[in-house]
């Protein structure tokens, strides 16, 4: 049996268990929403192995820990982890995946994490960078958090709380494609050590999220991006990731990998990428 724990349903998550199911195998989802749920100290689900599609994040306009509390229980009862949660961990923290990623020589933007403004000024002082800036919290996602201050009036505003939003002061990368004034970025799924696909995604703002929009376009990897995107999931130690990469003048900035991508984009484009993660869960549930 392999579990699916997430936070809520979505199209990911069904497409995933009717792939687990067409090969054979039986598949249930652990939905951390649900009414009928208490996890109290004897908790236990019967199961083979956890596919977690849930970490630390910020929920609601909130960091919530609860799903990471209940997963780092469910660890206590040596349950196999596709991804570990370690590897969770490191990709739901974006300053740790950075500091992983720039110490394997991957190319990431320049990051700090900051207290408040004089944190930022520090840093922007020490780099000598100039605006626009990117300010981030480090454990959200959708592109729910991100910011670009414009001057130091904005960026005062913008670092009030940083401290307590686990703020991020990063590097801007321009990434704008000049023939098309779109913003095209790229996202390579990784699983099992292989390039299954990817797509650049399209928007007319630099948040480039198909959560706030964006759509998508195939991408043809290309030897180098192909190389960036198996050296992450390698130092990261993901069986299942997908790295995004920021292009710029033929280099390639990683901003984030994350471990449980959405699959919809790839079945758009005609990519099974259902069956081959389904595939990679079964192989890990019987090793
Ligand atoms: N350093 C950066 N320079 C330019 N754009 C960025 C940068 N970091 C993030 N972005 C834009 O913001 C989007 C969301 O940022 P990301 O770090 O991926 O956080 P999230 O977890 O919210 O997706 C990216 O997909 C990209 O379009
Ligand atoms: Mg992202």
């Amino acid at each position: 049996m392999i579990t699916i724990v997430c936070a809520e349903g979505g199209s990911t998550i069904y497409a995933l268990k009717n792939a687990i199911k067409e090969l054979g195998q039986p598949c249930k989802i652990l939905l951390l929403s649900e009414d009928n749920l208490l996890v109290d100290d004897n908790y236990k689900i019967d199961t083979d192995l956890i596919h977690s599609r849930c970490g630390i994040g910020d929920y609601m306009d909130r960091l919530t820990l609860y799903s990471w509390q209940v997963l780092k229980n469910l660890e206590e009862e040596n349950y196999k982890f596709v991804n570990s949660l370690s590897t969770i961990y490191n990709s739901s923290d974006k300053f740790k995946t950075l500091k992983i990623l720039n110490k394997n020589g991957i190319k990431v933007p320049k990051t700090a994490l900051i207290r408040d403004y004089g944190d930022a000024i520090r840093f922007i002082e020490k780099y000598d960078i100039k605006y626009p800036l990117i300010l981030k919290n480090s454990f959200s996602k959708c592109g729910m958090r991100v910011d670009k201050p414009l001057n130091n009036e904005e960026l005062k505003e913008k670092t009030k709380n940083s401290m307590w939003e686990s703020k991020l002061i990063q590097e801007y990368i321009d990434f704008k494609d000049q023939n098309t004034g779109l913003y095209k970025d790229m996202r390579v799924l990784v699983v099992d050590g292989q390039v299954v696909g990817g797509y650049r995604r399209i928007s007319n703002d630099y948040i480039t999220n198909l959560y706030k929009g964006g759509s998508i376009e195939e991408l043809k990897i290309n030897s180098d991006v192909e190389e960036i995107a198996l050296k992450c999931s390698e130092v990261m130690k993901g069986d299942i990731m997908a790295v995004d990469l920021l292009p710029k003048n033929d280099e390639y900035n990683v901003v984030e990998v994350n471990t449980a991508p959405g699959t919809k984009g790839f079945r758009q484009l005609g990519i099974n990428a259902d069956e081959i993660i389904a595939k990679c869960l079964i192989d890990r549930m019987k090793r």
